[in-house]
């Protein structure tokens, strides 16, 4: 299985622009599954409600319409974050579509910073969807500082933990190496790069996207201000052994008497 990430600078409040890109830089990218960024259509720092209204899209409608169609064109899955308005509501969303028109969404669990003033927190839980001979679990941006996200997915059987990002620390990348060794999956990190400004909120992104392998090494890395497509071959069933040693199961040695937290 051919997986990779779409690592590029999403301009605030430029839709068409933003959807120009992805759809420039995914042509004939020759993969199975990609992963893009959070928020990777609108933008990252919004202020208001006002300022998300026309960036943001239904379930159904112009946002996964867009995404359906360059699946379909490359016949390749996909999964993005973008920004979710359902009712009166703002999600900070991630979609996954194959190329068949399937999709299914995943909101933010864990909001960041400002985040908790502008958008609901999620209220999906977190999603495992079978792709071809993969599990797939969803995943966005600040999840990843709670193992709980990772653990969930992996132990709802998770292959690959697909991790949409804005990531505007610097521990993330080392964290998924052990995100990735602790549930032995493999993590693909989308994130974006530069920067934002709005009002009193300046933002800088780290990039460094990459692909993890369930022993933790990095088997592609991005710069910090590179936009780029990178992917690389992987076999998903790996993932499946959780016998660590051979008197060692990832899952089952647990104690959860001593940890029921
Ligand atoms: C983040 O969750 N965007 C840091």
């Amino acid at each position: 299985m051919r997986v990779g990430f779409l690592q590029f600078y999403p301009k605030l409040f430029h839709e068409k622009q933003n959807l120009d890109k992805i759809s420039l830089m995914l042509q004939n990218c020759n993969t199975d599954l990609v992963v893009l960024p959070e928020l990777c259509t609108s933008g990252y720092s919004f202020k208001s409600k006002a300022e998300m209204e026309p960036l943001s899209s239904a379930d159904s409608g112009r946002i996964p319409d867009f995404f359906k169609h360059i699946a379909e064109r490359e016949e390749t899955a996909l999964v993005a974050g973008f920004l979710e308005k359902d009712g009166e509501l703002f999600y900070n969303s991630q979609i996954l579509v194959d190329p068949f028109g399937n999709q299914t969404i995943y909101r933010k669990t864990h909001l960041f910073l400002n985040e908790k003033d502008i958008f609901a927190p999620g209220n999906t839980g977190f999603k495992v969807v079978k792709y071809k001979n993969a599990f797939l679990g969803l995943m966005v941006c600040f999840d990843w500082i709670f193992p709980e996200s990772a653990r969930t997915l992996s132990i709802m059987g998770a292959d690959i933990l697909c991790h949409s990002a804005n990531l505007v620390m610097p521990f993330c990348q080392k964290a998924m190496i052990t995100r990735s060794i602790e549930n032995h999956v493999y993590t693909i990190t989308g994130n974006r790069i530069g920067s934002e400004k709005n009002r009193d909120q300046a933002l800088t992104f780290t990039g460094m996207s990459q692909i993890t392998d369930p022993q933790g090494n990095i088997l592609v890395k991005a710069d910090q201000t590179e936009e780029v497509l990178m992917s690389v071959d992987i076999d998903p069933e790996i993932a499946r052994n959780k016998m660590i040693t051979e008197k060692n199961h990832l899952f089952e040695d647990r104690r959860k008497e001593f940890y029921d937290l």
